[in-house]
């Protein structure tokens, strides 16, 4: 390396390790075992959001020390350090998953904080459940130095008694208790061979969706996505990082030459083309507003209008991220959808290459041998799942995912529940009734706070056998898991006093996925007399990580960031 090269490449960490004037930086960087060469070098960061408390994280740290190899094996300094996860499947409505979705600013903020406090040339961000990822590229485009996400891969699926299962197989395992449908010792099964080892839940649920859609924005390899945890591919994966991060530093490529329009463009029609979770919306409206490309919800309606629904994975179809890879994985799809002029390839991604110039080494989709992905000639759905519904009940928009299975209308009576956990006592009493819709309110950004996902509400009324009976809107979200009739993300939500705040037990309510409205069948007059009977509940947040997040988070139509005024 000649030191043109060097002073380029570590142009941020020279600044400690070079200058006369940080003597104290050059003895601690000495003390933690670097040689008087290893100060020339680069230094990357290696952020890993490994911890041994869930599945979707408890190998990363492991993952970790294979990028650090590859970063050291290309004549630059690795430097692991971590940062939080929150598993969504380890939450509860009640107290956990109010954490969640700040957990993915405090990701965020953290990389942020240790890659320009530290002065690294550029960041691996090592990441594996559902906010951890948003929260690492969020955090790529803030510090915009060369980075890449490596993805920790899905998990396999568990077995019992002859059935594939993984966590929504759990959660519906507790609905059908609640109705009587299911023995104990089949309960127990159910349970305790779910998840089979590390990996992130294994369906299209959130975290696949992010992978992947990530994956195809250009901020991972090619594959990253498509890897189970346990697939050797996935080592490998992590050993070719390193060579990846020189690459992009000679090149000077950086997340912002990376995350374009068109590239947010790539990501979200992936999302839609997979039947991806609703919590894409979220991220990539927080996404491309932390890259300065502020996108809104009418952008995603237009991508969900112009493409297709193809594949049939789960929560709504029949197959998991681990068959996906056995059809090429997301790089043979992306070039089934390049081909077909519905992917951008001229956008730059980690490889130094382009889109385009990537998929030329990718393999092709086979649609005679596999039933897991559909051509464009015959969709799942002619168009994205995805679909953004206005109206009296949700003035800045409510985000459905509607497959197809679940019908395009529905209109029923209001079954109110003032918190999550409300619904579940109703189910026990045997008060949630076919023809209902069930309205969960108080649980958006501010109010819940958090925006709590109801994947057990709705996983308890899918094991109810009332899936296809009931529509349940709220303003919170949907696990990537969900299915059935549901309409989250409604905006204003209660607590700022939007209308969903109003609702009664009785009203009639109509969801309309093809007209894009959502209707409570109230008059104007009495929308308004309702408003001015109503008072603002105070927060139940004040102080602390929660506190916090109330007094910054912006509503759900905003990506729900905590930096901007
Ligand atoms: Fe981590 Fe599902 S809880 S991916």
């Amino acid at each position: 390396m000649s030191q043109t090269e060097t002073t380029k490449l570590n142009r941020y960490s020279s600044t400690l390790t070079q200058e006369v004037s940080n003597p104290a930086a050059q003895a601690m960087l000495y003390g933690i075992g670097l040689t008087e060469s290893d100060l020339d070098k680069p230094q990357i960061g290696i952020a890993s959001t490994g911890y041994e408390g869930n599945p979707c994280n408890m190998h990363l740290n492991g993952l970790s020390v294979y990028v650090k190899q590859g970063v050291q094996a290309n004549d630059m300094v690795g430097l692991i350090f971590n940062t939080i996860g929150v598993s969504d499947g380890m939450t509860n409505g009640n107290a956990g998953m109010k954490y969640s979705l700040p957990s993915r600013d405090m990701i965020a903020d953290s990389i942020e904080t240790v890659v320009n406090a530290q002065w690294y040339d550029g960041v691996i961000t090592v990441v594996g459940c559902d906010k951890n990822m948003p929260g690492a590229v969020m955090a790529m485009a803030r510090i915009d130095r060369p980075g890449i996400m490596v993805y920790g891969g899905t998990i396999r699926s568990g077995h019992y008694k002859g059935q594939k299962l993984d966590i929504v197989s759990a959660f519906e395992a507790y609905g059908k208790k609640l109705a009587g449908n299911i023995s104990d010792e089949d309960y127990k099964g159910v349970i305790q061979n779910s998840i089979p080892g590390p990996g992130a839940c294994g369906g299209m649920y959130t975290a696949n969706t992010m992978a992947s859609s990530i994956e195809a924005m250009g901020l991972s390899l090619p594959f990253s996505s498509s890897y189970p945890a346990t697939h050797e591919g996935k080592q490998n994966e992590c050993r070719k990082i390193g060579a990846a991060m020189k690459r992009l530093l000679e090149l000077g490529v950086t997340p912002k030459d990376i995350i374009t329009r068109e590239s947010l463009e790539n990501a979200l029609t992936i999302v839609m083309a997979l039947g991806g979770s609703t919590n894409a919306v979220l991220h990539y409206l927080a996404i491309s507003r932390a890259a300065g490309l502020p996108m809104t919800l009418n952008d995603i309606q237009a991508i969900s209008d112009r493409t297709p629904l193809l594949a049939d994975l789960k929560p709504s179809g029949k197959y998991y991220m681990e068959d996906v890879l056995a059809i090429g994985g997301i790089p043979a799809i992306m070039k089934y959808l390049h081909g077909q002029g519905m992917i951008h390839g001229n956008c730059m991604t980690v490889t130094g290459k382009t889109v385009a110039e990537n998929l030329a080494e990718a393999p092709d989709l086979e649609f005679e041998s596999q039933k897991i992905v559909f051509p464009l000639s015959q969709p799942l759905k002619a168009t994205g799942h995805i679909q953004v519904l206005y109206g009296n009940l949700a003035p800045r928009g409510g985000v459905a995912k509607i497959t197809g299975k679940e019908g395009l209308r529905f209109e029923g009576i209001a079954k109110v529940c003032e918190h999550e956990g409300e619904i579940l006592d109703f189910l026990a009493k045997g008060e949630i009734k076919p023809g209902q819709v069930i309205v969960i309110r108080n649980e958006g950004p501010k109010g819940g706070p958090g925006m709590a996902e109801m994947l057990k509400p709705t996983s308890a009324i899918m094991g109810a056998g009332l899936g296809d009976k009931v529509a349940l809107i709220t303003d919170g979200r949907f696990s990537g898991g969900t299915h059935g009739f549901v309409v989250g993300h409604i905006t204003p939500e209660a607590y700022e006093g939007g209308p969903i705040a109003f609702v009664k037990d009785g009203d009639r309510i109509t969801l309309d996925a093809e007209g894009r409205e959502m209707t409570l069948h109230i008059s104007d007059e009495e929308m308004e007399l309702r408003r001015s009977q109503w008072v603002k509940p105070a927060p139940k947040f004040t102080r602390g990580a929660l506190g916090k997040f109330i007094r910054s988070v912006k509503p759900a139509d905003e990506g729900c960031v905590t930096d901007e005024e």
